[in-house]
């Protein structure tokens, strides 16, 4: 398929986990990308349709240049992805003003700029186009010790209604996803432990943690002509996980010899 021939992408946090997975995505069908990281390693990924440009989103001139690259290298904007996202744990308790502000510039000011900068250059050029937001299934679904993460990812699935709401007249589509526990650097903690790694497949229940190319194909749907009557949506992409609470309790009952009451 190449749905995206032509198209110009950006991507932020393109340096690695899904973002990474994201512009691999793209590429693979036709369109020409900014890959936008804070790591200097995302020059790494510069080829003929790939640009990388090192930024950070909390700054809306970074974001603002990002755009405009985009234009300059491939004509036009047509999607972004306003995706990269920090989150350190820390016990409420413990919560500082730095923390908390950090996490709020970079996963709630950071889309916000994205996606103004972005829908600007598409309103511009009069070439409607769709944005996808990330948020997680930490909006709703909470983790302990991430309270500050936790109300980002509400922002931004709030944030992704009211864009879409305001851009619609430019008929501009604005999209989210929340994924689950996905395999990258930033879950390596559970992903890759031992002990937690089991007990968190339990609960989760197609038995295995999301893989990038798992969460770039959900991405890729919103942001082609196939969602063309969809806007506003965040899209759970979590194996089941916050379905409820799996559990053969029929086995269980037999295992334990109980009939019922
Ligand atoms: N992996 C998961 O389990 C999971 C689950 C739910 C949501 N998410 C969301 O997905 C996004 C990224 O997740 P990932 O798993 O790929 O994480 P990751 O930590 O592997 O990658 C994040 C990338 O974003 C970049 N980045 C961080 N701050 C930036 C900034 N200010 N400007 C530009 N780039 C910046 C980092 O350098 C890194 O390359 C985040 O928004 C995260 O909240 C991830």
């Amino acid at each position: 398929m190449s749905r995206f021939a032509g198209k110009g992408v950006v991507v932020t946090g393109a340096a690695q986990g899904l973002g990474l997975g994201m512009v691999e995505a793209f590429l693979a069908e036709g369109a020409g990308v900014v890959a936008f990281d804070k790591q200097e390693r995302v020059a790494e990924l510069a080829s003929e349709r790939c640009a990388a440009f090192v930024g950070d989103q909390s700054r809306r001139d970074d974001c603002r240049r990002a755009v405009e690259l985009c234009v300059e290298r491939f004509g036009h904007v047509d999607v972004m992805c306003a995706h990269a996202g920090i989150a350190e744990p820390l016990p409420l308790l413990e919560m500082t003003e730095e923390h908390w502000r950090r996490h709020m510039a970079v996963n709630v000011d950071g889309i916000m700029f994205l996606t103004v900068e972005a829908a600007r250059a598409m309103v511009a050029a009069g070439r409607p186009g769709a944005i996808v937001c990330t948020s997680s299934i930490n909006a709703w679904f909470v983790e302990e010790t991430h309270a500050v993460y936790n109300v980002t990812k509400a922002a931004v699935w709030t944030f992704v209604r009211s864009a879409a709401m305001d851009l619609a007249r430019h008929g501009i589509r604005v999209n989210g996803i929340a994924p689950g526990v996905a395999d990258t650097p930033i879950a390596e903690l559970v992903v890759h432990n031992p002990e937690l790694a089991p007990q968190y497949l339990k609960t989760i229940p197609l038995g295995r943690f999301g893989q990038p190319r798992d969460i770039a194909n959900a991405v890729l749907f919103l942001a082609s002509e196939d969602a063309s009557y969809i806007t506003g949506q965040t899209l759970v992409l979590d194996g089941g996980q916050t379905l409820g609470i799996p559990g053969d309790l029929e086995a269980a009952a037999e295992a334990t010899g109980w009939e019922g009451s």
